[in-house]
């Protein structure tokens, strides 16, 4: 059977099997009462209960007595010895139950991921993969058969830094349409419960190679800053090893550039573009069908198009637009100027580093533009002073306005 329906109809299975034992076990006990039915009662050929002679009173007051003292005794002390031992003992059989109860939440987490074909696409590790998809033209009546692709599946084993659980859980819930990645929950009209869409965030968090947001990091215990700093270090290692092994075979111009198409390469696949911007900025992106070896993109996807001017215009303070890239969008909360957030925009303030979030703002500020701001020297500028205060490219105004040069 189809693993996705076998999930979904185990509970129900289980629930019709204990109903047909219930009711089976009814049936033989009815059968067997039945049998040895009793003799009529009140037919005193033994004398009634009730009619019995009782135990004379010398007998009552002494053995009887003693032995009814005694156990209650015995059970007077079972109760005050047991009573604080139970006391004792019951936040470690708390701790201890919902312990387990984690267990078994990731454990039943762990086996959807692998039921569900989630490995098959992020892999088992969660670091990343693909999914083999047909693509179509979407213009004229019918669609058009385009191209069979491999999607990129973005990496999992960041997804809780680049996204809170609420936001992971809507994904989960809706998928994205359009995109391989269906609708698993019930509001999205998926198959899963709330609760095994929860038991697969449950498992998430197990694999996550980072747990520390550099927003985080201790100031008052030395030891574990270090520890912290080292792990997130890690990560940033990773990805800057593969900007430069872009940068040095020629696939970008600029840092900007290569942060902004972070995982593009077929061939490296870093993480599966799970860190780059592309994939939801530049249609066609996580297909792999950017034609033309300047895929700079940014004409808009699942996230707005950022080209002509649109993110001067969303934050005339382009320290505001590091911020955003770093934090991300919270659902409902407001941002830059007039920009009301989704959560669906990831943070990736624990992945990038300072400079390279500073780099793909001087990017995205210029898209288009024939005459960029100089990258290095505003990264330089960065460096030194901590603020990634971006110049207006030549022509923009404080609005995103462009005047051209007759214009002026
Ligand atoms: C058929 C392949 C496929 C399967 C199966 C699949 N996914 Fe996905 N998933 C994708 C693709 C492709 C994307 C990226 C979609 C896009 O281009 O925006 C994605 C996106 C996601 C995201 C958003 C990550 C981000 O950073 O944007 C999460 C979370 C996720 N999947 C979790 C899961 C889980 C959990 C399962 C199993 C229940 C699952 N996926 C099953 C292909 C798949
Ligand atoms: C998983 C999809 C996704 C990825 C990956 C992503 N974005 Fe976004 N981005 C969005 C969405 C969606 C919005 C719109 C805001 C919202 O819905 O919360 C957005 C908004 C923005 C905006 C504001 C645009 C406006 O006009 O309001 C900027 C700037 C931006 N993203 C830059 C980036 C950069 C830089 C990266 C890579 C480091 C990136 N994004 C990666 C989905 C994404």
């Amino acid at each position: 059977m189809n693993p996705v329906i076998y999930a979904a109809t185990n509970f129900s299975a289980i629930g019709f099997t204990v109903a047909a034992v219930v009711f089976i076990a009814t049936l033989v006990a009815f059968f067997f009462n039945s049998r040895t039915a009793r003799r009529e009662l009140g037919a005193e050929i033994e004398l009634a209960p009730n009619r019995k002679p009782y135990y004379s009173d010398e007998e009552l007051e002494t053995k009887k007595l003693d032995v009814s003292l005694s156990l209650a005794l015995g059970m007077l002390v079972i109760v005050a010895v047991s009573l604080p031992v139970y006391w004792l003992a019951e936040p470690g059989r708390q701790d201890g139950a919902i312990a387990n109860f984690e267990r078994i939440f990731i454990d039943r987490g762990g086996e959807l991921y692998q039921d569900l074909g989630c490995a098959g696409c992020h892999n088992a590790d969660g670091a990343g993969g693909v999914a083999q998809a047909l693509t179509f033209h979407e213009q004229g009546e019918e669609p058009e058969f385009r191209a069979e692709v491999l999607w990129r599946a973005p990496s999992l084993n960041t997804v809780l830094s680049r996204y809170s659980e609420d936001e992971v859980r809507y994904v989960l819930n809706y998928g994205r349409p359009g995109s391989p990645m269906q609708a698993w929950g019930t509001p999205g009209g998926g198959p899963l419960t709330t609760q095994q869409v929860d038991n697969l965030i449950d498992f998430l968090r197990t694999i996550q190679v980072q747990s520390y947001d550099p927003l985080d990091i201790s100031d008052t215990d030395e030891a574990l800053a270090e520890e912290q700093r080292a792990e997130i270090e890690a990560l940033q290692g990773a990805v800057q090893e593969e900007i430069d092994t872009s940068l040095d075979n020629g696939e970008y111009d600029s840092l900007g550039q290569a942060v902004f198409n972070l995982g593009y390469d077929t061939g490296r696949s870093f993480a599966a573009g799970g860190y780059g911007c592309g994939r939801c900025h530049t249609k066609d992106w996580s297909e792999g069908l950017l034609e033309g070896d300047d895929p700079d993109g940014g004409g808009g996807n699942l996230g707005f198009s950022l080209r002509d001017g649109a993110t001067i215009r969303r934050f005339p303070n382009s320290n505001d637009h590091y911020d955003f890239i770093f934090e991300g969008s919270d659902d409902g909360a407001g941002y830059g100027s007039g920009g009301l957030g989704s959560g669906r925009m990831p943070g990736f303030g624990s992945v990038l580093t300072g400079e390279q979030i500073c780099a793909v703002v001087v990017y995205e500020r210029n898209f288009d533009h024939p005459d960029p701001v100089d990258e290095g020297g505003v990264l330089a500028e960065y460096r030194r002073t901590g603020s990634c205060n971006v110049p207006y490219p030549p022509g923009f105004t404080e609005n995103g306005g462009f005047q051209s040069e007759e214009g002026q």
